[in-house]
């Protein structure tokens, strides 16, 4: 029997309720499909770094190497200083385990609330591939004259051709697996006869950020010419965030650096009706990937099974897909979309069902 060992760092405050919830599910479709998932515990997180003064050690990371996949759930303590989690866990996990590739599917599902008038699930259907190893995030920068009138503080925006190639490589790469037999929706007949299935767009700001999206929009252009069934094309990040809002149908994937993909998947998930059903993938096609929902710990419900966890199913469901197992991935969705159309809202304590009792439905969904 095909065995997957899964690294599951449930991390703090809800964290732990919804990994629960999504390897409830993880049990019920691995059952189905006759392979096992062999889920091992993780302790990192705020309460670990309290207790043992460990963040994330470099002899810690190297051992999560060894595991098909990481399944987090989220990190943060309201007693540890904003900053040394993010960084000593989440980002160093991304860095160093080189996820260069943060994938957010953003999807209106039936009977989810969207603050968009109008939109419809045929609406918003698109995927946001964020760099996830570069530019502010890097870290670069310094002060100058600390704490005087003088003061100066520059943080850099870093990008390497290389970094910048292989994240744009995977979505034009991802995009055309996607549509490989069923092209993107939003194409016209003649683009569909010409051999097109499917559009990927660069968020940027050529116009000001003129060292670092004239790399991107040279290494995008270059790429594109291997891609020629992907459509290409470019918006600004400010006015990508009026399309989001006002016209959403004309993305299909959307390829961004590290900052402007923070920013804009938190809009987008708020059109997708919220934190409580967006899931994301921490992807590095060579190595191992960590998957984690985009909601943090939200520390104020830990421990009271008000919490929505669909994004963690959902979640889930990216990493079957990764690890090869798309039926069960299929199934998952089918499952988390399944209890979706029966809850009342997305939103915390107004779900009409506990935390467990959403586990419970979406397991029970999996025949
Ligand atoms: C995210 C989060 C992180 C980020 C924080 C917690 C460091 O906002 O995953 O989007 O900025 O990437
Ligand atoms: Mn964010």
């Amino acid at each position: 029997m095909k065995n997957y060992n899964i690294a599951v760092i449930p991390g703090d405050g809800i964290g732990p309720e919804v990994i629960r919830e999504g390897l409830k599910v993880l049990d019920a479709v691995s059952q189905k499909y006759s392979f096992k998932i062999t889920a091992t515990p993780k302790p990192f997180g705020g309460a670990h770094y309290l207790k043992t003064g460990e963040v994330l050690s470099n002899e810690s990371l190297n051992e999560l190497r060894k595991y098909d996949a990481i399944y987090l759930g989220g990190v943060g303590h309201p007693d540890v200083k904003p900053g040394i989690l993010e960084r000593g866990i989440l980002l160093k996990l991304r860095f160093d385990l080189e996820l260069y590739v943060n994938l957010r599917p953003v999807k209106l599902y039936d009977n989810v609330n969207t603050p968009l008038k109008d939109k419809k699930p045929e609406d918003i259907d698109y995927v946001v591939f964020r760099e996830n190893t570069g530019g502010l995030y890097t870290g670069v920068g310094e002060f100058k004259n600390k704490g005087t009138k003088d003061e100066t503080a520059n943080q850099h925006m870093l990008y390497s051709y290389k970094q910048v190639e292989r994240c744009v490589r995977y979505a034009f790469e991802y995009l055309q697996k996607k549509h490989k037999d069923n092209p993107w929706r939003g194409l016209t007949d003649e683009q569909k006869k010409k051999g097109c299935v499917g559009k990927l767009t660069l968020c940027g700001k050529t116009n000001v950020l003129t060292y670092v999206f004239d790399l991107w929009e040279r290494v995008f252009n270059q790429v594109a010419k291997e891609f020629p069934s992907i459509l290409t094309d470019y918006v600004h990040v400010d006015a990508i965030c009026i399309y989001m809002i006002e016209d959403p149908k004309r993305f299909d994937g959307i390829v961004t650096e590290n900052m402007f993909g923070d920013i804009i998947t938190d809009l987008a998930a708020t059109t997708q009706g919220g934190m409580g059903v967006a899931p994301s993938g921490n992807i590095n096609p060579n190595g191992v990937s960590m998957f984690e929902p985009v909601h943090g710990t939200a520390p104020a419900f830990a421990g009271k099974n008000v919490i929505n966890p669909v994004a963690a199913i959902l979640t889930a469901s990216m990493m079957l897909n990764h690890l090869g197992e798309t039926k069960a991935a299929k199934d998952v969705e089918e499952a988390a979309k399944a209890v979706i159309k029966k809850m009342k809202s997305m939103l915390v304590g107004q779900m009409g069902y506990t935390t467990t009792e959403i586990g419970d439905m979406a397991a029970a969904n999996i025949k």
